[in-house]
């Protein structure tokens, strides 16, 4: 049974599962040179990590299959729609809010990863989730988080993203996130804050998969947009088909167009018994 959730602006269906293999496979991953964790993280047999807003667990089942197999894979949602059907065995699905993290869980990880939640988490979410985060790591043990709050091309990439921030605005949620998850990292006590930005071209032949990824996020978001009847940004659903368009025309054709990826790994620190 899911959890609801008032705000998270994303679907939960076969389309969206296809998006986030896409964007793993095609994006993510090569973006960060096919690396997973951070380099200084390291897995050892007998170690649990935690994937929060795991999705279809495309990262899980992708990190499990390259990690020692007694290592324990957790991963939680509130929807658990796209749950793989057969996960491998060391890997463990539940339906949880990273708000809310199962009270057995203290001092458990070694690593705790969160990646593209900006379209779910309020302020008040984001605080709690990185103290629920900081309370179920071990000490010593590592927060990595991916996000993206950045993306240019011209005028219609910029409608775009007025209309993305009234829908965030509308809901309490954070489209620039980057800039205060450093500090509210710090806020929840981890140390070693690390941040690493990736830029990714979103124009012509090269920048095609993250291009068909943006416009289907943007494209995903008509529903709760024409909701609240275009947030005085568009008028009808054929304006809004026809700014996506816009959007993936001049992304495509505009020399320069560019998204940014932020991850973020910090530790709790050892001393934190
Ligand atoms: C954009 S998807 C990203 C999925 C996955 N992290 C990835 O990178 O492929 C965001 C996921 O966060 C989940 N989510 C939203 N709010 C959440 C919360 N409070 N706790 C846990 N998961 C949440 C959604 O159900 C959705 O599956």
């Amino acid at each position: 049974m899911a959890l609801t959730s008032t705000h998270y602006v994303l679907p939960s269906n076969e389309s969206e599962r296809e998006r986030l293999f896409l964007q793993h496979h095609h994006v993510l991953k090569p973006l960060f040179g096919t690396a997973l964790v951070q380099p200084n993280i390291y897995l050892k047999p007998g170690d649990k990590i935690l994937d929060c807003g795991t999705g279809s667990g495309v990262w899980l089942l992708d990190l499990a299959e390259s990690i020692p197999p007694t290592v324990l894979a957790y991963g939680i949602d509130i929807q658990p729609r796209l749950f793989p059907k057969e996960p491998p065995h060391n890997v463990q699905l539940s339906v949880n809010s990273v708000t809310s993290l199962p009270l057995e869980w203290d001092n458990t990880f070694v690593l705790v990863h969160q990646r593209l939640l900006m379209a779910g988490l309020r302020k008040g979410e984001w605080i709690s989730a990185l103290k629920e985060m900081y309370r179920v790591l071990a000490p010593g043990g590592w927060v990595q988080l991916c996000e993206c709050d950045s993306w240019a091309a011209g005028p219609a990439v910029e409608r775009e993203r007025s209309l993305m921030k009234a829908l965030f605005d509308s809901e309490g949620l954070l489209l620039d996130c980057c800039q205060v998850i450093p500090s509210m990292l710090r806020s929840a006590g981890f140390t070693n804050v690390h941040i690493v930005e990736k830029h990714l071209t979103l124009f012509g032949e090269e920048g095609a998969y993250d291009r068909s990824n943006s416009v289907d996020v943007f494209r995903a978001m008509k529903t709760p947009i024409m909701a609240q009847g275009g947030l005085g940004h568009v008028v009808s659903d054929e304006e809004f088909d026809h700014l996506v368009d816009a959007v993936g025309r001049e992304m495509e054709t505009t020399r320069g167009s560019v998204k940014r990826y932020t991850v973020f790994y910090a530790q709790k620190p050892l001393a934190s018994m």
